[in-house]
This record gives C-alpha cells, sequence and structure tokens, in this order.
C-alpha cells in the first residue's frame, strides 16, 4: 500500500489542498476578529494574484461558475459583446455555456481538437468564416492548453474576444506563456479539489481597464462603491450625483457574487503553495502519458507546452472497454468518473434548445472518457501503480 492510499483507503480524484497548518493559521487570524465580508483582505489576495499570473487587474468571486457569470456580464455592459454571437467549446463547463443562454447570446458549439480536446481550430476558423462572431470562449480542458498559437493567428484574421476559462488549469503555460495571460478576460475556480482552495472561489483576470471596471461594479450591485476613487467621480460627475448618494448609486444593472475574507486570506495562504502544487501535478501528468502511451488515448497536448492537470484525462476506445476499466479501478479502490462532461451538445441543457451536438472528437470523450487521480498528495510510485492497474485490466 503506498503513501496516498493509506492516508483514505483509497487513491482520490480530488484532495483538499487546505491542510491543517492552513487551517490553524486562519483560526489564528480569526481569534483577532478581523472584518469578515468584502475587503483589504480580498484586495491583498487579488493583488498576489495578479502578480503570480502576470495580469494588471484581478477581480475575486465566490466561484468559477459566478466567474463564467461575469465574464460575459462584463462583455455586455462595457460594451464589448458585439452582435453577442459567441463559440462555445463542445468539450468544457456547463456555466461556460449557461450564461450565453441565460442572457439571450447566440452561442455556436465547437468541436474538440484530438490533441488538447480543447476547441478544435480547423472547426473554429469554418465558423469564424461563417458566422463572424465577435467571441470565443475557451476552456484549457483539464489543464492540456488549448493551441493559442493558431488561436491567436485567427483572431488577428477575424477579430474576436477571447475568454479563457483557466479553472482547471492553474500553472499550465503553452509555448512558455502561463495560461491565462492571452483573453481579454481570464477565469480561475478555486474550489475543492483544484489546485488550490478557497472553500468556494473564483477569479477574473484582464489587462483592460475598462473590463475591470465592469467587473467591479457588477460584483457588487452595480453600484459606485467599489471602483477606484478617481473613477467613480467621473461617473458621479457625468451623472452629477452628489457625495451623499454616490456610494449607493446603481449605475449598471449588477448581480452579488463577491467573496468573504475568510476566503481571502485562505486564497493568500493558498497561493504560498501553489507552485510547489503545480510542480507535482505537472511530474505526475508525465508519468501517465509515459506509461499509458499505447494503452489508452489521452490529450498529448501541443509539444512544448506544460500541463498543469486537475486530473488525467484518459480515454478508452469504446464504452464497453471504458466499463472494464472502471470496474478494475473501482475494485483497487480508486476514483474515477465521466470525463468532465464529454460532449456537453448531448446534455439536456443543449439538446432540448439547440439539437443534440454530434462531432467525432467531443463524441468519442463522451464514450470512453474517464478520470483518473493528479492531485497534490499523490506520489511518482503512487502514479505508476495507478498505470499499472489501468494496463492490466486491458489484458
Ligand atoms: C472549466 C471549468 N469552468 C468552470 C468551473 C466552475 O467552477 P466552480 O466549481 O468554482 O464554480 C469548473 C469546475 O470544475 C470548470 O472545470
Amino acid at each position: 500500500m503506498t503513501a496516498a492510499q493509506f492516508k483514505s483507503n483509497r487513491f482520490d480524484l480530488a484532495v483538499d489542498t487546505i491542510s491543517r497548518a492552513d487551517l490553524e493559521e486562519v483560526i489564528a487570524w480569526l481569534r483577532k476578529y478581523p472584518r469578515l465580508t468584502m475587503g483589504e483582505e480580498s484586495k491583498r489576495f487579488e493583488q498576489a494574484w495578479s502578480k503570480w499570473l502576470g495580469v494588471k487587474y484581478s477581480v475575486m468571486c465566490n466561484s468559477g461558475a459566478s466567474a463564467n457569470l461575469l465574464m460575459y456580464a462584463a462583455l455586455e455592459s462595457a460594451g464589448r459583446a458585439g452582435k453577442r454571437k459567441v463559440v462555445v467549446p463542445a468539450t468544457g463547463w456547463v456555466t461556460d455555456i449557461a450564461p450565453a443562454i441565460q442572457f439571450g447570446w447566440q452561442p455556436i458549439m465547437c468541436e474538440s481538437d484530438p490533441v488538447t480536446f480543447g476547441l478544435n481550430m480547423d472547426s473554429l476558423a469554418k465558423i469564424l468564416k461563417r458566422d463572424h462572431p465577435e467571441n470565443v470562449v475557451l476552456v484549457h480542458v483539464l489543464g492540456v492548453p488549448v493551441n493559442m498559437t493558431r488561436l491567436l493567428a485567427l483572431q488577428k484574421q477575424y477579430g474576436f474576444n477571447i475568454i479563457e476559462d483557466c479553472c482547471a488549469s492553474h500553472g499550465s503555460r503553452h509555448q512558455g506563456r502561463l495560461v491565462g495571460t492571452f483573453g481579454l478576460i481570464s477565469v480561475f475556480s478555486f474550489y475543492y479539489g483544484h489546485h488550490m482552495s478557497t472553500v468556494e472561489g473564483g477569479m477574473l483576470c484582464t489587462n483592460d481597464e475598462h473590463i475591470y471596471h465592469h467587473l467591479l461594479m457588477l460584483r457588487s450591485h452595480g453600484w459606485l462603491k467599489d471602483l477606484p476613487a478617481a473613477d467613480a467621480r467621473r461617473i458621479m460627475k457625468k451623472y452629477r450625483v452628489d457625495p451623499f448618494h454616490a456610494p449607493f448609486t446603481f449605475t449598471i444593472p449588477g448581480f452579488n457574487l463577491r467573496p468573504t475574507e475568510i476566503s481571502a486570506r485562505t486564497g493568500s495562504i493558498q497561493l504560498r503553495k501553489l507552485d510547489a502544487t503545480i510542480r507535482r501535478r505537472v511530474a505526475n501528468h508525465l508519468i501517465y502519458q509515459k506509461r499509458l502511451n499505447g494503452a489508452v488515448d489521452f490529450a498529448r497536448g501541443i509539444p512544448g507546452d506544460v500541463i498543469s492537470s486537475i486530473s488525467f484525462c484518459a480515454v478508452a476506445k469504446s464504452a464497453a472497454q471504458r466499463r472494464k476499466i472502471i470496474e478494475t479501478l473501482d475494485k483497487k479502490r480508486i476514483d474515477t468518473r465521466i470525463f468532465t462532461a464529454g460532449n456537453l451538445g448531448r446534455h439536456p441543457f443543449w439538446a432540448d434548445r439547440f439539437g443534440v451536438f454530434s462531432a467525432p472528437v467531443a463524441d468519442k470523450l463522451y464514450r470512453g472518457g474517464f478520470f483518473l487521480p493528479n492531485n497534490q498528495s499523490l506520489q511518482g510510485t503512487d502514479i505508476e501503480y495507478i498505470c499499472g492497474v489501468v494496463r492490466k485490466a486491458l489484458e
């Protein structure tokens, strides 16, 4: 029995990144009776996150899904959504698409790529030529970077906003550059089992000041209070608002998606460990790729990219073969599940509105995809063991 298995008596897909020592640190801080609603701790964490990622502005919110909601809302509110056509990925997460439906945009689903499992650039090129969408939402699927070089070339040719969902890819790199630094807006999740956790939490990042200001307002009711003072004064002047009314003047229709100071403080503590976690996840992922080569399919990624995966995505040849592997994994107490959502275009939320989206790669992932554990508590020997179990199931 290996170290990781001994702890929980099984190989879990996700384990908490918040350790007992981290909690003790939060408790010691709480003993000082600090402010708990959003304030200076949140600002400190946002600034630290911007520095870590290498962007100008970060806005924390209460989940990755809320960040997905805010990214659409900010594009629209800032007047950057165009005619509200948006390309969405067949492989990703429902909340990358749900706001398009909720806000009445026109989502166009794009096939997945056999190398990255993210947006397929050939399919995207066809959509861009045919539909001229102003927005492209992408997901770096489970940490595997999308082919950003090709996407940037297409952006040059057609002109569109790139919105990057990095909710499960903290620390992944495309040709040396961190994911989350390519898009007009990028988003991250800090949910349990992700690369770091704030219990619940999300972050939006941008280098665009106008978008940043809209994110600040949209996160908090659409009021002026959270804007930098000079920008709030400018808006007050425009609408002839006096200082007494200003804090509770609502300039745009907003939400309340704020984090708490407890989450932000937990985030600052977690950020100190993030690079070590990423190194472990990258190393584990490489072992999976090496040991499972020829046994199952997986996203190979673009050569030279760094894959900081949240789980390893493997793909069986058929649903029957997947069943066989899953039964063996279960016997050996190795956690697994379907591969994210496989093809989102086969889920009722999409199919009921737009009909089933059928495409070869996305369908293959739906039929044969499954997760294998990768987290910071798993060592190389654990991954070797799991790969051995998968290979044995295929004999
Ligand atoms: C790609 C992607 N986007 C968004 C989310 C939503 O994040 P959260 O669970 O923090 O709401 C997830 C969750 O795993 C995700 O994988």
